[in-house]
């Protein structure tokens, strides 16, 4: 199924927000697998480039939340990053697991969802690598591409023109700058933050074709609010709970 069939079969999806991170470690591949067994339509993850070129998925632009390294993510080769535990500050049972590639996230998902890609790095490429990934594992329409940076969505606007883009609004912008960078790249979807919208921005989105797809949401009763508005896709780091409060799981 591609995003767009997955939107008009389930109403409002729910994506697991850096996997199933409630649970387990954050942007690794046991978190998106869990979030796969839950039933989620999808799920979120974070990207950047290691120093040699390698898409990998980790939130932060250091490494020191959520591994045991210190430092850039930018400045580290694959192998150094590699090296690294990224589970055991989610506790000792996750001790060992890795910083994925995207490639890895790509192939252990194996299609089953659709995948929102948030660029985080602004790096020269970054467009172009990722864009390969996605392609190498037939998933050109089961992602969508996001980014709080319209110069990153610019990048993939100009050379990647086949895949969506999400605009992720700051909502600690001032509304003017938020409208200009929206204005001045072409996206698909609107990625605003749950607590700053509400029925009518949901409408005049839609009239103007815009998907909506809000971020973090861990409270059923605020998911079952965003689903009558009319909200396209909830992110949220407890997809289990989500899905359930939306009728989509028992
Ligand atoms: O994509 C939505 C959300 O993930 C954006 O914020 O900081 O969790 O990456 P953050
Ligand atoms: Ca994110």
């Amino acid at each position: 199924m591609t995003l767009d069939e997955l939107y008009q079969v389930h109403g409002t999806l729910v994506f697991g927000h850096r996997g199933a991170c409630a649970y387990t470690p954050e942007n690794t591949i046991p978190s998106f697998l869990q979030a796969l067994e839950m039933g989620a339509h999808g799920v979120e993850l974070d990207v950047h480039l290691s120093k040699d070129g390698v898409p990998v998925v980790i939130h932060d632009f250091s490494l020191e939340k959520t591994t045991n390294g210190t430092g850039l993510v930018v400045e580290k080769t694959l192998d150094e990053l590699k090296a690294l535990d990224a589970g055991i500050h989610k506790g000792a049972a996750f001790a060992g697991t890795r910083i994925p590639t995207l490639d890895e996230v790509f192939e252990a998902l194996g299609g089953r969802i659709a995948v929102n890609v948030e660029v985080k790095a602004d790096t020269d490429g970054i467009e172009q690598v990722v864009a390969e990934c996605i392609a190498r594992h037939g998933m050109n329409d089961l992602v969508i591409i996001s980014s709080f940076k319209p110069t990153v969505l610019r990048r993939f606007a100009d050379t990647q023109p086949h895949l969506k883009l999400g605009f992720l609004i700051d909502p600690t912008e001032p509304q003017e700058v938020n409208s200009i960078y929206m204005s001045a790249v072409k996206h698909h979807a609107r990625h605003p933050f749950y607590m700053t919208i509400d029925r009518a921005y949901v409408r005049v989105a839609h009239q103007f074709g815009y998907r909506v797809n809000t971020w973090t949401v861990n409270d059923p009763d605020h998911a079952i609010n965003l689903a009558e508005m009319g909200v396209d896709c909830v992110m949220s780091d407890m997809p289990d709970v989500m899905l359930k409060a939306l009728g989509h799981r028992d």
